[in-house]
């Protein structure tokens, strides 16, 4: 490396750790104006000194939302250790291929035992295998093209019924639709009280698509939802896919982290039931985007939907025991992902990271506690797996006007810069939600937001009814 790349790479990493500070804004958008002016930054134009670049790069970047700020609760935060960061580093610097064990044995062998000590976590026999991924949406795209092409045969397809419930992410219709299933082939199971798929309802559904000359072939079941943290029934579900010969696909995307838990593991426990498991590493296991798993029962079902034979790649045959990774998956080209969540478990080491995780449910309980000491706050579903839902509900209001308010609430934390929990949807209100598996937030932090939040919905209430 030159003496001016390394004083660039130095120059960026002084500005990654300051940028961790906690006064930084935490949500920031881009205006129209300064997205314009951004627009006009990206078109490349003469040559120009690194240091300037980097200045404009930090421009850019100033527009984001701190996925990784210990006051940011919404969607899945992205609590990214610094570990992940060294770790990518070196992946991206190595830059090796990580398609096949010609190109990248040594991050190949690091993958396959990797692989094999999350399947070991997770509870999957030695039979199990996967590969990283980009992310849960390509782990669980992974996992249903097994499901569909194990249990449908290709001229029945159009037959074919998958079942999810009204809980699943997003993304396992949007697989299911890339595999060719129309919107008709997915039903969408009801949820029990405690928002877990009704196990019952999806053996009607299920019997009633037979007896309708359907093909039921797979269902969804959630290892921790994004909106609550529920964890559906895995045993109850298994023993129904095995009764039915149905293919069963968790989506532990968020959830699956808590099988390294060293208090509660108990919670997971039906995990190794799962043909196949997508389990992401860029939400609870601290790492930078890019960087999830999909595992599956046995390793043989990823070849036979997944093996590549091409001329030009003969030279780079794989062994019984020398896995070429694209024959697992999707890509081809692929970086050595594995390599940063290796780097963080080696330095940190197992025990801390299932530590790190146990925080994220002691801060959800502590929120949890802190809102019940409040007046007028309702909770919707209590501290499970790092969530919180609740409700601003002073009385007298109906419930368009509530809506109204708790959603102006999680705007005026953001305009105040004083925290973000965002909002989601449950039984058909508006409600607040906290996600809160930040390592570096305190139960300081929590009850300082609670505090916050009181304090502004206090105000927003009375100011409502002048
Ligand atoms: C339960 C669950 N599954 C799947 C996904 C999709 O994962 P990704 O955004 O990594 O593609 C998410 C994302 O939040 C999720 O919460």
């Amino acid at each position: 490396m030159n003496d001016e790349i390394g004083a660039a790479v130095r120059d960026v990493l002084a500005r990654l750790t300051a940028d961790r500070a906690r006064g930084e804004p935490i949500v920031s958008i881009a205006s129209a104006d300064e997205a314009i002016a951004l627009r006009a930054l990206a078109v490349p134009k003469a040559g120009r000194p690194i240091a300037a670049v980097i200045d404009d790069a930090e421009r850019v970047f100033a527009h984001r939302v701190r996925m990784d700020h210990p006051r940011f609760y919404g969607f899945i935060p992205s609590p990214a250790s610094p570990l992940s960061l060294v770790g990518e580093m070196l992946a991206s610097g190595y830059n090796a291929h990580a398609g096949s064990w010609m190109q990248s044995s040594g991050p190949a062998a690091i993958e396959q035992g990797l692989i094999a000590w999350l399947a070991e976590r997770a509870g999957l026999p030695d039979s199990a295998g996967g590969l990283f991924v980009s992310g849960g949406s390509m782990a669980n795209l992974t996992g249903l093209m097994l499901a569909r092409d194990r249990m449908l045969p290709p001229g029945e397809r159009h037959r074919g019924v998958a079942y999810v419930s009204t809980q699943t992410h997003s993304s396992v219709a949007k697989g299911l639709g890339v595999l060719g299933l129309l919107p008709g082939q997915i039903r969408k199971v009801a949820v029990d009280a405690d928002r877990r798929l009704d196990v019952a309802a999806l053996a009607g559904a299920v019997a009633a698509d037979r007896a309708a000359g359907k093909l039921p072939f797979v269902v969804i079941a959630s290892c921790g939802t994004t909106n609550t943290g529920s964890i559906d029934d895995l045993h109850a579900i298994a023993d129904l896919a095995g009764r039915e010969r149905l293919w069963l696909h968790v989506d532990g995307a968020y959830g699956a982290s808590v099988a390294l838990s060293g208090s509660h593991r108990a919670l997971v426990n039906g995990l190794g039931r799962a043909d196949s498991l997508s389990w992401d590493a860029h939400k609870w296991l601290f790492q930078t985007y890019g960087c999830g798993m999909v595992l599956v029962r046995d390793r043989m079902h990823l070849l036979e939907s997944f093996a590549t034979s091409a001329e030009y790649l003969q030279d780079a045959a794989a062994g019984d025991d020398t896995p070429n990774f694209w024959d697992y998956g999707v890509e081809l080209t692929r970086p050595a992902r594995a390599m940063k969540l290796w780097f963080t478990l080696q330095v940190m080491g197992a025990r801390a990271v299932g530590e790190a995780i146990d925080h994220g449910f002691e801060l959800a309980a502590a929120l949890e506690e802190a809102l019940r000491e409040r007046p007028h706050w309702r909770i919707v579903s209590p501290a499970q797996l790092g969530i919180v839902t609740f409700r601003y509900a002073p009385p007298g209001r109906d419930a368009n006007a509530l809506d109204a308010l708790n959603t102006a609430i999680a705007r005026r934390m953001i305009d105040d810069n004083a925290g973000a929990p965002l909002t989601t949807r449950l039984d058909d209100a508006v409600v607040l939600r906290a996600c809160t598996i930040s390592p570096e937030a305190t139960v300081g932090d929590i009850r300082a937001m609670v505090a916050d939040l009181d304090a502004r919905a206090v105000e927003m209430a009375g100011a409502g009814r002048q």
